[in-house]
């Protein structure tokens, strides 16, 4: 009996799958905190919507992230079945995009004319607008049915407009944050080393298997530059000394720990799930043995690389 493709907790042959009902659960998530705030003693403050507008917009910005760290993480930690849920992920951000212009429209009153102007006007607007129409093809041709009819690499090569769109989606976010820019400065680390990493790839590593030491120097290339976006980026602002900001990220203060060090922890988890899978999945041979090929690698019926 062919699969309904509504059963998002059923993988492609139809079994239920744990990884599945993991991801729809992780989706939810967003959800379940907004409910929790709704009934705690602060609810969603002063402004609801716009508190709900933020919420989805992060959230957004979260899976896209998560959609583009599933191939480096099916890869490094020899987890082919990850691939089973990036479209999943993906689909599931632009659900939080549709939500975040809807609450958008809503806080506008549903005047389409006020937010078409406004749109057009507001630079960030209009960057924001141009990342959820890609993201919305992105989310529109994520079938399988897509899949078939473009052909594995029309639909990569298509699918790849997902780092422009996080691009973008990290303009408008960074345009829109008044003051702290903590958030938006640990986000664009991540997505450097998600690109990062695909740059590794296609330049030294075609099969997609990097050596731990290749992840170790991007997770301390992609901190440092981290720690000096911030410096510039803060300098910038507020007219100081990039160097000065520079020499505050690496004093002790544990209430504002500079991003470039959770970038740096990021990436250095990555190495170290390398070097355990590497470990674990060492295939025993015996000296008659044939090699047997390197695990982890994608089921065939997903498309890889995006
Ligand atoms: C893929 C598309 C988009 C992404 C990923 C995205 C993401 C974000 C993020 C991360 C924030 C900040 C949340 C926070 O501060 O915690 C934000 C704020 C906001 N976004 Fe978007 N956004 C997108 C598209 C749009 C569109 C199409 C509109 C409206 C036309 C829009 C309107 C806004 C507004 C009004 C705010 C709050 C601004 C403020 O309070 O001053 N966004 N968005």
């Amino acid at each position: 009996m062919p699969k309904s493709p509504l059963a998002l907790w059923r993988d492609r042959r139809g079994r239920v799958s744990a990884l599945r009902i993991g991801t729809l659960l992780l989706l939810l998530v967003p959800i379940l905190l907004a409910v929790l705030a709704a009934f705690s003693d602060q609810g969603f403050g002063a402004r609801p919507l716009n508190d709900l507008i933020h919420r989805a917009g992060y959230w957004t910005l979260m899976f896209v992230l998560l959609a583009l760290a599933v191939t480096p993480l099916a890869r490094i930690g020899r987890f082919g079945a990850l691939m089973d849920v990036r479209r999943m992920i993906g689909v599931g951000a632009f659900c939080y995009a549709a939500t975040h212009i809807t609450l958008y429209i809503a806080d506008q009153m549903f005047d389409l004319t006020k937010v078409a102007s406004e749109i057009a006007l507001r630079l960030y607007l209009t960057i924001g607008f141009t990342a959820l129409i890609g993201l919305a093809v992105l989310a529109a041709t994520s079938t399988d049915g897509w899949v078939r009819r473009l052909g594995a690499q029309r639909w990569m090569r298509l699918h790849r407009f997902l780092y422009a769109v996080t691009l973008l989606a990290l303009i408008h976010f960074f345009q829109q944050t008044k003051a702290d820019v903590w958030v938006p400065t640990f986000f664009a680390g991540l997505f450097t080393w998600l690109m990062g990493y695909r740059l590794l790839v296609w330049w030294r590593q075609p099969n997609g298997q990097l050596s731990a030491w290749s992840l170790l120097a991007l997770a301390v290339a992609v901190s440092a530059l981290t720690f000096a976006g911030e410096a510039i980026g803060i300098g910038i602002a507020y007219g100081v000394s990039p160097l000065m900001v520079l020499q505050m990220a690496f004093e002790v203060d544990y209430d504002t720990i500079s991003p470039g060090w959770l970038v740096l922890a990021a990436g250095l988890c990555v190495v170290a799930l390398d070097l355990v899978r590497g470990w674990w999945r060492k295939p025993r041979r015996t000296a008659n043995e044939p090699a047997r090929p390197a695990a982890g690698r994608t089921p065939k019926s997903a498309p890889e690389a995006v």
